[in-house]
């Protein structure tokens, strides 16, 4: 585990299972249809119960697709966390714009849950698994995006990596030193 402050907030990287974290929100990186999918997103669904869906086809059915690099809160069904935070990433393909959709997954993100006057957010590592985005790449915009969000004054005192291998734990903490 490591730790990172910055102002009146943390930043802890932890190795782990972002559906048993009690933080009051978990990000999930899924995808604009918003209906689920594999990987973390599958994780959370199976883990925070039909609650979650069911929000999140009502949000599709009154606003349609969520857009790369936005973000909508559910809640968080029979999660420990009180709100699942959906963020879609990009998927990789090198082109400039992406860069700064994925830092919009981050900022979108913590801004929702500022709004809702939440404490502490765990984030998986948004687009580096089926979206191919590269660990190097990622981990640094990441990491940016949270310390420049807590650079301004918010409710939010505790931002947590959940990483679920080695290969990406480290990746976070080289970018976070
Ligand atoms: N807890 C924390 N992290 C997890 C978990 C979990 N339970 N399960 C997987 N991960 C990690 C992966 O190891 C990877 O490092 O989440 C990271 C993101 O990988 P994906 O879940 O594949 O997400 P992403 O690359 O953003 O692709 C999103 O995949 O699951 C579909 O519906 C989703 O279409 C969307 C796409």
């Amino acid at each position: 585990m490591e730790t990172v402050s910055v102002n009146q907030a943390k930043i802890i990287i932890i190795q782990g299972d972002i559906t048993r974290q009690k933080t009051e929100a978990i990000v999930n990186a899924a995808n604009s249809s918003l209906l689920g999918g594999g990987g973390v997103d599958g994780a959370i669904h199976r883990a925070g119960g039909p609650a979650i869906l069911e929000e999140c086809k009502a949000y599709v059915a009154k606003y349609g697709r969520l857009p790369t690099g936005q973000a909508m809160i559910t809640t968080g069904g029979n999660l420990l966390a009180k709100y699942v935070i959906h963020t879609v990433g990009p998927i990789y393909s090198k082109t400039k714009a992406q860069a700064q959709e994925l830092r919009n997954c981050y900022l979108n993100s913590l801004k929702l849950a500022a709004e809702k006057g939440l404490k502490s957010i765990a984030f998986p590592s948004i687009s580096t698994g089926a979206y191919r985005y590269p660990l190097d790449e990622a981990a640094p915009i990441a990491i940016k995006a949270v310390k420049d969000f807590l650079k301004e004054k918010t409710s939010i005192e505790e931002v947590d990596f959940i990483l679920f291998n080695d290969e990406t734990y480290e990746a976070y903490v080289n970018a976070a030193r």
